[in-house]
């Protein structure tokens, strides 16, 4: 099996899930993960904010974060980020996993960067400690799509026209990243087929 080539010990391979709320990204991520699995190939999945005490500070804060300085919130991302980087990636990388993880430091970008930030200066920040990707599939859907999708799936419709604007100038930030490892998906197909597009670029990725 041609995945063999790729299992061997220290040669993890990185594969990065990022959009807009309600792209999608959770739901194909994971279903990926389970495709690999069934696989019998060696895989983690992860998510962004983690789990260490900065992640769930983050998740606690989530409906409040316009309350809090975009530069302490930055620094709450950041501090988690570390910590996974650390305790969850490297670890996996290393042992020879495909390392699939849903949201990442272009997150920070297009997220915080929509807040004012500078996008450049929060790339650099991050990658002075942060593994690059091998694969980063940005999961695009246009925003009534995405609004339809978090109106059904969650209990929030407070906010949701703010958010609404916001995740224009996201979904913008997101189109706007350059890098040779992004593969843009269309998010807006049905779950089989996202979910296809991921498998055929992957596939054309890392199999000889
Ligand atoms: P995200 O992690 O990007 O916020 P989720 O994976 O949580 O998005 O998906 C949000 C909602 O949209 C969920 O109810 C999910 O079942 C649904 N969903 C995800 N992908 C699709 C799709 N391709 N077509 C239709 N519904 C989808
Ligand atoms: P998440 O729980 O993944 O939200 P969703 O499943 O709706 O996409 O992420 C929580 C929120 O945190 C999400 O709105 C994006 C935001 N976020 C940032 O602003 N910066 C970051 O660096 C990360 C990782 C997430």
């Amino acid at each position: 099996m041609g995945y063999n080539l790729y299992m061997r010990p220290g040669a993890g391979k990185f594969i990065v899930f990022e959009g807009i709320d309600g792209s999608g990204k959770t739901t194909i991520s994971k279903l990926f993960f389970k495709y690999l699995k069934n696989k019998n190939i060696n895989t983690s999945w992860f998510r962004e904010p983690s789990d260490s005490k900065w992640g769930k500070k983050i998740r606690e804060l989530a409906d409040e974060m316009d309350s809090i300085p975009i530069d302490e919130e930055f620094k709450y991302f950041l501090k988690d980020r570390k910590w996974d980087v650390e305790n969850n990636l490297r670890p996996s990388l290393k042992n020879g996993d495909i390392v699939i993880l849903d949201r990442y430091y272009f997150s920070s970008a297009c997220y915080q960067g929509a807040r004012g930030m500078d996008v450049e200066m929060i790339i650099s920040e991050n990658r002075k400690f942060s593994p690059e990707p091998d694969l980063l599939f940005l999961i695009d859907v246009d925003i009534p799509t995405a609004m339809n999708r978090i109106r059904n799936s969650r209990d929030v419709e407070a906010k949701l026209f703010e958010k609404e604007s916001f995740l224009l100038k996201v979904r913008k930030n997101y189109l706007d990243l350059k890098y040779d490892f992004i593969k843009v998906i269309d998010g807006k197909e049905s779950i089989d087929n996202v979910l296809g597009s991921v498998i055929e670029e992957f596939e054309q990725f890392f199999l000889p």
